[in-house]
C-alpha cells in the first residue's frame, strides 16, 4: 500500500472503535480528513456521535459531511480522540503540528479518555526530531521567546535550525488562535519529556508539538495492513 492508501487503511480501522453515543475528538491532517469520511458514512447509516474538531478545516469538512459537531465548552468530557501525528516513537511519544493545529489538538486530546493515532507506516521513529518541532508562541517579543526556546533547546542536546512558519504566500502563518509557529529541525531529541516540560515553562512558548503520555494507541497503516501499537 502506498502511504496514502496506509492513511485510509489506519482511519477505516479507526472507526472501529467508536461507538454509538460516543463524544469524539476529531484531529486535523489528512490522515483525520480520511477518519472523518468513514466516520460520516457511520453516520449516515445510523451511528449517533458528536465531535469536537481540532481546528476550523477540520470543522468544515465535518459540517459538509453531516458529522455533528459541538464544543469543548457545551461538551468538556469527551470518550475518544482519534488524530494523526508527523511522528510517533516505541513510547507512543508524538511529534504534531504538521498542520498547525497543536494547540486545539492538544487541549481536546486532554479533554478525552483516550487518544489514538493514525498514521501510515513513515511517521513510525526510533527516536523523535527529523521532523521539524513546531512550537506555538504568542506574537508579541516571539524573537526573545524564541530565543529562549534555543537555549533550553541547547541544553538537552537540540540544536538546529529554527524558523518562523510561513503560508503559500510568504507570509507569516497564522495559527487558529492567532498565533505563530515557529518549526525547529533539530534533527533528533534524545529527551522528548525533558525538553516538553522544560520548553512550556518559557513565557510566550503557548504550546509544543510534543505529545507525551496522552496517546494510548497506535493505528499505522503498512504495507500489508494495519498494525496495533499499544
Ligand atoms: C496537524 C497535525 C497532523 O495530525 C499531522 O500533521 C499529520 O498530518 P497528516 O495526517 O496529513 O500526515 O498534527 O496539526
Amino acid at each position: 500500500m502506498t502511504p496514502a492508501e496506509q492513511k485510509k487503511a489506519a482511519a477505516a480501522k479507526a472507526a472501529e472503535y467508536v461507538e454509538d453515543g460516543m463524544k469524539l475528538g476529531i484531529g486535523t491532517g489528512s490522515t483525520s480528513e480520511e477518519f472523518v469520511r468513514v466516520l460520516a458514512e457511520r453516520v449516515k447509516g445510523g451511528l449517533r456521535v458528536i465531535g469536537v474538531p481540532t481546528s476550523e478545516r477540520t470543522a468544515k469538512l465535518c459540517t459538509e459531511l453531516g458529522v455533528p459537531l459541538t464544543n469543548l465548552d457545551d461538551t468538556p468530557h469527551l470518550d475518544l480522540t482519534i488524530d494523526g501525528a508527523d511522528e510517533f516513537d516505541p513510547a507512543l511519544r508524538l511529534i504534531k503540528g504538521g498542520g498547525g493545529a497543536l494547540l486545539r489538538e492538544k487541549i481536546v486530546a486532554a479533554a478525552s479518555d483516550r487518544m489514538i493515532v493514525i498514521t501510515d507506516a513513515t511517521k513510525k521513529v526510533a527516536m523523535l526530531g527529523a521532523f521539524p518541532l513546531p512550537i506555538e508562541v504568542i506574537p508579541f517579543g516571539s524573537l526573545a521567546t524564541v530565543r529562549r526556546v534555543a537555549e533550553v533547546a541547547k541544553a538537552y542536546g537540540c540544536e538546529g535550525k529554527i524558523a518562523r512558519r510561513a503560508d503559500s504566500y510568504g507570509e507569516p502563518f497564522f495559527t487558529d488562535s492567532n498565533n505563530f509557529i515557529f518549526d525547529c529541525s533539530f534533527g533528533r531529541i534524545p529527551d522528548p519529556d525533558g525538553l516538553a516540560r522544560e520548553l512550556n515553562l518559557i513565557p510566550g512558548v503557548v504550546e509544543t508539538g510534543l505529545f507525551i503520555g496522552i496517546a494510548t494507541l497506535a493505528l499505522v497503516g503498512t504495507s500489508s495492513g494495519v498494525d496495533i501499537i499499544e
